[in-house]
């Protein structure tokens, strides 16, 4: 049987940035991961070059039910001070747009730098390992697949539900339940939204179509990219919304939202009355989105012929376009869990269980969900960091 000071269960961001700053204080520290490798999601995130953080974090970017939780650990362990670490590595980064920041290269440099720290820091690894039970008497009993481990305190970082054929499990959520924390319902979010099948049939033809969009839900408005797929809507400002979308919703979508529809219809109708509505679209939407608006409202006059009444009509298919999804794409495809271990089981500061000394949960486990935009990850560094410091 061999002892640790801290056993960390989950080898992705938060697990191994807690694993470096509590080797870093000199703690003897065990990372265990079922995975083969670590940090197989900041490997497959931001389409492979991880965008690791976003230059402006408010605690409106999260989600959670109590909405200042994340609030202290992120304003410990700041963006500034992740930026600072990959410099100190050399790793190039930009911003592509809205202050999300991406590696110029490849995820896997920040892999590497994260196992550098860990070695520099002393953390041991376990790779190919699997929890069979953890209990607890005055220390907490780890029985792994590799034999019994005893540690004084235990690190849950099991991530979410998202994306299983990568290791995701939801395991981090039975330990919860197991020592007496509640879990805040979880749900899949920065999720594609799929349509029923009588919409189904309209949309199919602009499978690949994309603009620029303004989505809306239960109060929230993103503006961002906006597709529509062979099964219904994404792009980041349908992964944005469904994180507020609940089943019976509808979305409202401006499919130009730089463009006030009404106003360059009726300007267009008194230039050149002779052209149909649709051939008017096509110079604010692509051609097939055009088409579809127009057979939407089975437009068959030319504008000349058009109402006001009835040019309000188009304005609103293309500014105010209302659909109900029916639901997501689910787990497969989420980049996130929302809900999670309840915040109110936990200390804002440690992380630590309130019920459980010794018990820690971070990461993306915990009832804390960011905005697509490398918050998530933000997340991840700062509840790791925080933990770090104490365990
Ligand atoms: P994470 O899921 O990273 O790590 C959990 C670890 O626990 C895994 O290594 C897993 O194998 C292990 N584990 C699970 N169950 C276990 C068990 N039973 N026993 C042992 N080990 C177990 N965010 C962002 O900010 N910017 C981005 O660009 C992206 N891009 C992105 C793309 C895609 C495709 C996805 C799916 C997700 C993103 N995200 C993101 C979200 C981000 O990846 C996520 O929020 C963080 O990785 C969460 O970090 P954690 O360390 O909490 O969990």
């Amino acid at each position: 049987m061999k002892k640790y000071d801290v056993i960390v269960i989950g080898a992705g961001a938060a697990g191994m940035m807690c694993a470096i700053e509590a080797g870093k204080r000199g703690r003897s520290v065990l990372v265990v991961d079922h995975s083969k490798s670590i940090g197989e999601k900041i490997r497959i995130s931001g389409g492979g070059r991880c965008n690791f953080t976003n230059l402006d974090i408010n605690r409106e970017n999260f989600i959670s039910q109590n909405p200042y939780f994340a609030v202290s650990a992120l304003s410990r362990f700041t963006q500034w001070d992740f930026i600072d670490l990959i410099s100190r590595h050399g790793i190039a980064y930009h911003e592509k747009t809205l202050g999300q920041l991406f590696c110029d290269g490849s995820a896997k440099e920040i892999i590497a730098m994260l196992q550098r720290e860990m070695q520099a820091a002393g953390v041991e690894v376990a790779l190919n390992t699997s929890v069979k039970s953890i209990d607890r008497t005055d220390e907490y009993q780890v029985s792994l697949s590799s034999g019994m481990m005893v540690s004084r305190a235990v690190v849950v970082a099991c991530g979410g539900k998202s994306i299983p054929k990568i290791g995701a499990t939801g395991f981090g959520y039975q330990i919860a339940e197991k020592f007496g924390l509640s879990v805040v319902e979880t749900r899949p979010a920065l999720v594609p939204l799929t349509f029923a099948p009588s919409d189904l049939a309209r949309i199919k033809p602009l499978a690949g179509t994309s603009v620029f969009a303004s989505v809306g839900c239960n109060g929230q408005r993103f503006d961002e990219g906006f597709l529509f797929t062979h099964r219904g809507i994404s792009g980041p400002s349908i992964l944005q919304i469904s994180s507020y979308w609940r089943e019976g919703d509808e979305v409202s979508i401006n499919l130009a939202p730089k463009v006030d529809g009404f106003g360059v219809l009726r300007a267009k109708r008194a230039e050149n009355g002779r052209i149909a509505p649709k051939t008017a679209l096509q110079d604010i939407v692509p051609k097939s989105l055009a088409g579809f608006i127009a057979e939407g409202l089975s437009l068959d006059r030319n504008l000349a012929d058009q109402s006001d009444k009835s040019l309000r009509l188009i304005a609103d298919a293309l500014n105010d376009w209302r659909i109900k999804p029916v639901g997501s794409e689910g787990y497969r495809t989420a980049e996130v869990t929302l809900g999670g271990v309840n915040t109110d089981e936990l200390d804002a500061k440690t992380m630590e269980s309130r019920k459980n000394p010794g018990l820690y949960f971070i990461g993306e486990v915990v009832d804390v969900t960011g905005w697509l935009g490398g918050y998530n990850f933000q997340w991840a560094w700062s509840s790791g960091w925080a933990a770090g410091q104490v365990v």
